[in-house]
């Protein structure tokens, strides 16, 4: 019999991670200050994060150490088991070789305790005894609720209203964890109750309920704010699972040829392929793609620009692609693929041509969700499904080419508490969104008065 899955022991699983920025070829152009338009310093971002964290978002050491109570928590699930996807190879009648890292298996159902476990202790052992944060398709509110009950922090979360409307199981989990979850806009925050009246139904972005969380923490004691992507810490704390992947890849004596992730704020995807693209920045052949909705083509189709991570303009400017800060996504129900902008590291390997961004529309990725679900079994997150639209469109080229190939994906999270978006595709209810160039152009306006980075 052919090998389904290959394991780590316990003993196997990375102690250190990797930070990609050792070596990349250009480095980050520099956070700035909206007031002063200079580079932010540690300071500045103290009344958000505590230190050890704006340490980390700042160090460009290559490997960073991984403290032995995360890791005691991380292998609760951890290492997560490299699977072979048979079935659907044989259902696309394809030459390659198909294999996905199976994120889906962690406590709260996606990769995004890896850093939530990492953020919680950070914050804990800083002194910090409140955390607020966002959450969009209410993974990360859930993981962020796991790590902050191991660490006895108190959460409070701002949930996009569409996917709070659309996931109330999602809110039951977080309250399960002990922490407590809100629609956003909310009518709890100055900005929140600002939207709600100018447009009572809104349906709430990443954007928006960033700021509200930033807002809270910044007027409540002993309190900080934690975001589940874009920022350098949890494009680190996500690398564990390339870094396993690798090993798991060098027990089969195989090396990927193309390696795929979904993208919102990029850090599933990071997480996979960044120790992928150490290898390739220093001449390894791997091709390595970015997918995103059509709904929300932040890479494909937004400029390179400095940009606010969210709506209210209150985070620091971040050099990254963006469609605009004000940018509301068309409710699709990929909820954590709905942010306007991404992660600088993502954003600066893209430029470099080092990574491919590709987009699908939300009819196509359900299309990909079911045929995964019916030849491999698993039901997948809807963000997941984007990353499976690009492995089914690879899988086909190499059967058209005749070529055999090794395609590895980053399967991100299940969808078992997003079912409502497969019951409306079943029912015939989706419809596909695209953003027409009208669109973006008034989206873009608010960059005008913002600083432009440096053309290297
Ligand atoms: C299952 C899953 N995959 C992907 C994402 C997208 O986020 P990121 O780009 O940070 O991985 C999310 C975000 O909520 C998610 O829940």
């Amino acid at each position: 019999m052919e090998t389904k899955k290959v394991f780590l022991s316990e003993k196997e699983i990375p102690r250190q991670w990797y930070n990609i920025q050792a070596d990349m070829p250009t480095p980050l152009q520099p956070p700035l200050h909206p007031a002063t338009g200079k580079p932010v310093g540690p300071d500045d971002l103290s009344p958000i994060f505590p230190m050890n964290l704006i340490e980390q978002e700042v160090s460009t050491q290559r490997w960073i150490d991984i403290p032995e109570e995360v890791l005691e928590k991380l292998l609760i699930w951890r290492p997560t088991p490299l699977q072979r996807a048979y079935n659907l190879e044989k259902y696309l009648k394809t030459p390659a070789k198909i294999y996905y890292k199976n994120e889906s298996v962690s406590p709260a159902g996606s990769h995004k305790p890896n850093t939530a476990i990492a953020q919680a202790y950070y914050n804990k052992v800083a002194g910090i005894k409140r955390l607020t944060t966002e959450t969009g398709a209410g993974q990360w509110g859930c993981a962020l609720s796991l790590g902050c009950s191991m660490f006895g922090l108190e959460l409070k979360v701002y949930m996009v209203k569409i996917s709070y409307e659309q996931k109330p199981y999602r809110q039951l989990m977080m309250k399960t964890w002990g922490a407590n979850c809100v629609p956003s806009p909310s009518r709890e925050t100055n900005f929140g109750r600002k939207v709600i009246s100018e447009d009572p139904d809104c349906p709430g972005s990443l954007g928006i309920a960033i700021s509200e969380a930033i807002e809270d923490a910044v007027t409540s004691e002993h309190t900080k704010y934690s975001l589940g992507s874009v920022l350098n810490h949890v494009m680190l704390h996500q690398t564990i699972i390339g870094l396993e992947a690798q090993k798991q890849f060098d027990i089969l004596g195989e090396y990927p040829d193309v390696v795929i992730g979904c993208v919102g704020g990029g850090s599933n995807f990071a997480g996979l392929s960044f120790p992928y693209l150490r290898d390739k920045i220093h001449g390894k052949e791997v091709q390595v793609i970015a997918v995103e909705p059509v709904a929300c083509p932040t890479i494909t189709r937004g400029p390179f620009s400095y940009d606010f991570g969210d709506t209210a303009a209150t985070t620091p400017l971040l050099p990254m692609f963006t469609l605009g800060h004000n940018f509301i996504p068309k409710s699709i129900h990929a909820g954590g693929l709905r942010y306007h902008g991404m992660s600088p590291l993502v954003s600066q390997l893209v430029l470099d041509a080092l990574i491919q961004p590709r987009a699908y529309n939300q009819l196509q990725t359900y299309k990909a969700g079911l045929t995964f679900a019916r030849t491999e079994s698993l039901i997948c997150a809807p963000e997941t499904n984007h990353a499976i639209a690009a492995v089914i469109e690879e899988a086909e080229k190499a059967r058209e080419e005749g070529r055999s190939k090794v395609i590895l994906f980053n399967l991100s999270g299940h969808g078992l508490l997003d079912l409502t978006g497969y019951d409306s595709y079943l029912n015939g209810e989706l419809t596909d969104y695209s953003l027409s160039e009208e669109e973006m152009r008034e989206s873009l306006k608010v960059l005008d008065s913002l600083p432009q980075p440096v053309k290297k």
